[in-house]
């Protein structure tokens, strides 16, 4: 028997990922700058066991099945593959934050999946390895394992390998995010299904192709400069740009709700105020918004105090996934 139990951050793209350079090797088309989320965690416990015979997942307790189970499935036998180990596992997977709050993230379960199985099959839990397998299941996954300020190039078709590189540690600037929940609930058009059709259909998309180069640069200069005001006018370019092509597709994708709007109007009143505040928005309702530490309890309680919000977290920003081996071959 063989477990190792991995735990892995939500990160925030500050410039985003959407669209894909090669559908079924997961290789993004635009380059993603994140910031990964210390209060948001995954804890995920892989084992291998000779006495079971599928594959087995339970999420925050409860067993499942169906695609959830395909996506852990097909990343272990990645790792069966490469390790010729061919025992089933299983995966056990919680999250400290709640799941039903949509801000369930594929970021944080397939970095923490693809460490806690690595090091389960006895191989080295190589951070470019890891990224690799992550991203295979989840581009954004990919980032989470590196920890603080993560950059993920864009690729093209075809390519073996990609994985995510650190830009800067975690203790390189003291970025706050808060976020605020708009929505319960699983979102109701996934972030694959949701690049697949805009890219398919938008008119808009090959412009927001065009642009990401730029947007992903001008995140990076302003990491390294520490420069709020940078890193926030690029990250709410990046974030409305990817919303208007998926807005302009055919039907359009619109992941806003009301308290989205109206979280915007809050972060452009703070600014209007002399508060560094700048906003971000995923595949979702649910809006991030980018502040530093003499601010943050300022714009967590105006960002609370928003129709439509149902409740805010605070973040730091976190470091790398980390594993401890539970038990070797036996
Ligand atoms: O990693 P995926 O396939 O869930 O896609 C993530 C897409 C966005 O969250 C919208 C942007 C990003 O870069 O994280």
């Amino acid at each position: 028997m063989r477990a190792a139990r991995a735990r892995a951050h939500a990160n925030i793209a500050i410039a985003k990922y959407w669209g894909k350079a090669d559908e079924a090797a997961n290789l993004p088309a635009v380059p993603s700058v994140s910031v990964t989320l210390e209060e948001l965690t995954t804890t995920t416990t892989v084992q291998f066991d000779d006495s079971i015979a599928m594959d087995q997942l339970l999420l925050d307790g409860e067993a499942t099945e169906g695609k959830a189970l395909r996506r852990v499935v097909a990343l272990l036998d990645r790792v069966r593959e490469r390790s010729a180990l061919s025992l089933r596992a299983r995966v056990e997977s919680s999250n400290d934050f709640p799941t039903a709050s949509g801000l369930a993230s594929s970021a944080s379960a397939f970095a923490a999946l693809a460490m806690a199985a690595t090091a389960a099959a006895g191989l080295e839990t190589d951070p470019s390895y890891v990224s690799d397998l992550a991203r295979r299941s989840s581009a954004s996954a990919a980032r989470s394992v590196l920890g603080g300020f993560v950059r993920l190039a864009s690729a093209a078709p075809g390519a073996a390998r990609l994985a995510a590189e650190q830009l800067a540690p975690a203790d390189h600037w003291d970025l706050r995010v808060v976020i605020a929940v708009n929505a319960e609930g699983p979102k109701p058009v996934g972030s694959t299904d949701g690049m697949l059709h805009t890219q398919k259909t938008s008119p808009y998309y090959a412009s927001w192709v065009a642009l990401c180069p730029r947007i992903a640069h001008a995140v990076q200069q302003a990491i390294a400069s520490r420069d709020i005001a940078a890193l926030g006018q690029a990250a709410e370019q990046s974030a409305m740009a990817m919303h208007a092509s998926a807005m302009a597709a055919e039907p359009s994708v619109l992941y806003f709700e009301p308290a989205t709007i109206a979280c915007l109007r809050t972060v452009h009143e703070l600014r209007r105020g002399g508060v560094a505040a700048y906003a971000t928005m995923d595949a979702g309702p649910h809006v991030k918004v980018f502040t530093l530490p003499d601010f943050v309890d300022e714009v967590a309680s105006r960002i609370r105090a928003t129709p439509g919000v149902l409740r805010t977290l605070v973040s730091k920003v976190g470091g790398p996934a980390t594993v401890t081996l539970l038990a070797e071959a036996g």
